[in-house]
């Protein structure tokens, strides 16, 4: 079994941080969302992984993986020259798929279990196609699946105005190499993409079998601000544990989970967890509240923040609230005059907001 990550694209709607990065690198509890992408394959046994780049974000991604050496697998990079679609992406990766059955997943897809029951249950059923499905409130915002008592799938409908189900497919798939005759066969959308779902849909109509999964655990796809400030809620909220290195005066207080290493300082604050602190941050005469991940080097001096995801080397200065946040690298939030409202803000990586 191989292993394909979804790693192009364009990122629009997480405009503006994905001006100047690509979205799969964008950090969770200060943790790239395609790392935890690629411990969820690793951990199901995969050792040979594909990781479609674009050429705007591809160096990016490909120096973050290497230089990280965390897993004992073979990355091979795969350029999407434009980002045509999903089945798009899989055409152009054929090379390296070959005849082998493969897992493909989202890379900014995060997802609250492990997959290795999935590709157990591919493995011994043996279907041509395998998806990974969610109940989800709003039906009318997904791919939709319908499927029979045995979990069969017997329609898939792309965002359905009437929906017939309330499964989404989100994101994780399994194929054996006939999807490739199945991708071979269709038409680009309207929007001009080779979409998954017409591919998977052209099995279905040749009645080759179609498996689902439904997961009741939680799904975030991270396309967006609020979602990605859900996601960094959530992974904070289940896996973050206390782990203090750092030094933090006796005029400050520290209460719940907050990881704090041991080149970073807190002064005459208060850190309410679940908090990270990356390596090399300052916190001085400010509070920093429940969910928030602050990046490298980051600095928050006579401030409050709260719910922010704060990328490396920020600073918020003078700020009496800020709350549900992202701030990319190197940005600048600061007070001029006295502004005493809370603020919430997307700032892109280099730049200066100023009040
Ligand atoms: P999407 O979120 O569907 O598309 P996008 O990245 O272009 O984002 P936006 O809608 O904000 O403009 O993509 C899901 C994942 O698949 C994401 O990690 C990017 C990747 N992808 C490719 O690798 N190639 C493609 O052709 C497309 C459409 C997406």
């Amino acid at each position: 079994m191989k292993a394909l990550i979804l790693a192009g694209g364009s990122g629009t709607r997480l405009r503006p941080i994905t001006y100047t990065g690509a979205k799969q690198l964008v950090p969770v509890a200060n943790k790239p969302i395609l790392f935890y992408v690629i411990d969820n394959i690793v951990s199901a046994g995969i050792k040979d992984i594909g990781i479609i780049i674009s050429p705007e974000t591809g160096q990016e991604i490909q120096k973050a993986v290497d230089e990280a050496q965390l897993w004992d697998a073979k990355m091979t990079y795969i350029t999407q020259e434009k980002p045509l679609g999903l089945a798009h992406a899989v055409l152009t990766a054929q090379p390296f798929l070959a005849e082998s059955p493969f897992v493909m997943y989202l890379g900014d897809n995060l997802i609250g279990i492990d997959i290795n029951s999935f590709v157990h249950s591919f493995q011994v059923n043996t279907p041509e196609a395998q998806i990974l499905l969610k109940e989800v409130e709003n039906p009318s915002s997904f791919g939709i699946a319908t499927v029979d008592e045995q979990g069969r799938v017997i329609r898939l409908v792309e965002k359905p105005k009437i929906p017939e189900s309330n499964l989404a497919l989100i994101g994780i798939y399994i194929f054996s190499p006939k999807i490739f005759d199945a991708i071979h066969e269709i038409k680009p959308s309207w929007r001009g993409e080779l979409e998954i779902t017409d591919a998977i849909q052209k099995l279905i109509d040749w009645n080759a079998t179609v498996y689902s999964s439904i997961i009741q655990e939680w799904w975030l796809d991270t396309g967006k601000k609020d979602d990605l400030l859900n996601a960094n809620r959530i992974v904070l909220d289940e896996l973050l544990k206390t782990d203090i290195r750092g030094s933090y005066c006796e005029e400050s207080k520290i209460t719940g989970r907050v990881v704090l290493p041991e080149d970073s300082e807190v002064i005459n604050s208060y850190i309410r967890g679940p908090v990270i602190l990356g390596h090399g941050v300052r916190i001085e005469d400010s509070f920093v509240g429940p969910f928030s991940s602050i990046g490298n080097k980051t600095r928050i001096i006579g401030s409050s923040v709260e719910h922010v995801v704060l990328l490396e080397n920020c600073q918020v200065n003078g700020i009496s609230r800020l709350e549900d946040s992202i701030m990319g690298r190197n940005a600048i939030v600061r007070k001029i005059n006295n502004i005493r409202r809370a603020v919430s803000l997307i700032v892109s990586d280099d730049s200066i907001v100023e009040f």
